[in-house]
């Protein structure tokens, strides 16, 4: 392991402010004081101070030779990685570029259905075309599961062009694949493995929750540094292993993805947040278990109210683990969005997402006890006042997935029209219509739409659900293929 004691980017910039040069470069707010007082009084510019550029011995994302190459270099280090690169774009540009990256226009790939709309737009900028293996639904926590190996082998049988496997672990709640098994079957077959990792960069410091996708085989994922290890929003990173994934090839994909002036500030707290979890990673991941344990246990003493764990996961290598931070809780006499409302409006308690059945939460190392027990304080009141008449809340599952007419690149280059949302059953969808959060596209570009995803659209726009992807969001209209082919 190198020395992870340094922090190189941090240090440049901290150096950068001893002489500060005067400054002709963007930004243009010239160290903060163009910044506006409405906004920012002088004392709480704080670390906009680190709000530069590729000034003198701050080198340069796009080409890095000196400090970001060096910070680069020891968060693959960190994470056992051949290859890492800081992302200013989130994970959204990370799973484009690792699609770019992999794959050429034509080339399959197996994904599940229940993918983040961002793969949706790797698809549409590269062109591949998508071949969906369903996730199993866990009914009785209304759940999707993952995909199991031997789903990914008959499919990879089945399937012999397809040119590179995906996968989401963990997901939103916090569900993990069994990417060793997966990894093995792939690498069989000679294909790499991606993975969305989003919600899973604390995976890699404790053996107290499931191993993170590199540790397992994995060939390429991407993290949000920003979901769980404390760094600003927007900022994620992408490892690869050049095994199986030219790192040329994913070099130009991040200049095609990223801005081409990336933020200091973001990527000065990704080699911050590298640099954290270097000193302390099993204590931050550990704390967020603790935390989140504890209240699990609280959560399934109340009466009424229910908790996602590790029990419940069924037999079966589909949903091979879970990532015990995450808290998905529901109470059985009313809808998750109802529950999230209760907790927003009546006790100041804001939570990541909901759905027809769960509450999420996401806990992380700077949460403390204090904010568990608020939480179950709400929660002991609402379980309270809940009638005793469990509701019928049951979780839509998945739709199984409309027939893939076009790929979603053809279909977003194609002309469209508009019609009713009513009358758009059998027609190629000209857009998405992805339910936000979580951001998973129940309607791709590309798909003929039928009457069961209509139906589950439907059901989400009763919710009062917000939409991602639709232009018109109250979906009086929608975008259709002007020729149906
Ligand atoms: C599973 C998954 N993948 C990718 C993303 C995109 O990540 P980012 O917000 O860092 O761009 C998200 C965002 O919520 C996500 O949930």
């Amino acid at each position: 392991m190198e020395n992870q004691d340094r922090a190189p980017l941090v240090d440049a910039l901290k150096e950068y402010q001893k002489n500060r040069p005067v400054y002709f470069c963007i930004p243009g707010h010239r160290y903060e004081r163009g910044l506006g007082r409405r906004w920012l009084t002088e004392e709480e510019c704080g670390i906009l101070k680190y709000d530069l550029t590729e000034a003198q011995g701050l080198d340069d994302l796009h080409q890095p030779q000196g400090a970001i190459r060096e910070a680069q270099e020891l968060l693959a280090d960190l994470y056992k990685a051949d290859k890492s690169y800081f992302l200013v774009n989130g994970t959204t540009c990370g799973n484009e570029a690792m699609l770019l990256g992999t794959l050429k226009e034509g080339d399959e790939i197996l994904l599940p259905r229940n993918v983040h709309k961002s793969v949706l737009q790797g698809l549409i900028l590269g062109g591949a075309r998508p071949v969906y293996l369903m996730p199993r639904w866990i009914e009785d926590a209304g759940v999707s599961g993952g995909i199991s190996p031997e789903d990914v082998k008959a499919a990879l049988k089945a399937r012999p062009a397809v040119k590179a496997v995906f996968l989401v672990s963990p997901s939103y709640y916090g569900i993990c694949c069994d990417v060793k098994a997966i990894a093995g079957i792939c690498h069989e077959a000679g294909v790499p493995l991606l993975v969305d990792e989003a919600h899973g960069s604390h995976l890699y410091f404790t053996d107290r929750l499931p191993k993170g996708a590199l540790l397992q085989g994995a060939d390429g994922c991407a993290q949000s540094f920003h979901k769980t290890t404390g760094a600003l929003t927007q900022s994620s990173v992408l490892h690869i292993r050049t095994e199986r994934i030219p790192p040329d090839r994913i070099e130009k994909a991040l200049k095609l993805v990223q801005s081409t002036s990336p933020s200091y500030l973001l990527m000065t707290s990704l080699d911050n947040s590298r640099y954290e979890l270097a000193c302390r990673g099993k204590e931050m991941a550990e704390k967020a278990l603790e935390l989140a344990s504890f209240a699990r246990r609280e959560i399934r003493r109340l009466p009424h109210m229910r908790c996602l764990g590790k029990d419940q996961l069924p037999d079966g290598f589909w949903a091979a683990g879970l990532d015990e931070t995450r808290l998905v809780f529901g109470c059985e006499n009313m809808s998750g969005y109802e529950l999230q409302k209760i907790l927003r409006n009546e006790y100041r308690i804001e939570t990541e997402m909901s759905d027809f059945k769960n509450v999420v939460a996401i806990v992380t190392f700077a949460n403390e006890k204090e904010d568990l027990e608020k939480l179950l304080d709400a929660l002991k009141g609402i379980s309270k006042r809940a009638g005793e008449r469990p509701l019928a809340c049951r979780n839509l599952p998945m739709p199984k997935p409309a027939p893939v007419v076009m790929t979603p690149r053809e279909a977003y280059f194609s002309p469209s029209r508009t019609v009713r949302w009513e009358d758009a059953v059998g027609m190629t969808a000209a857009e998405m219509i992805a339910p936000y959060p979580p951001g998973i596209p129940l309607v791709c570009p590309g798909e003929r739409l039928t009457e069961e995803i209509f139906e589950a659209v439907e059901a989400c726009r009763k919710q009062g659900c917000h939409f991602h992807g639709p232009q018109d969001e109250s979906l009086a209209f929608f975008k259709v293929i002007e020729k149906e082919v």
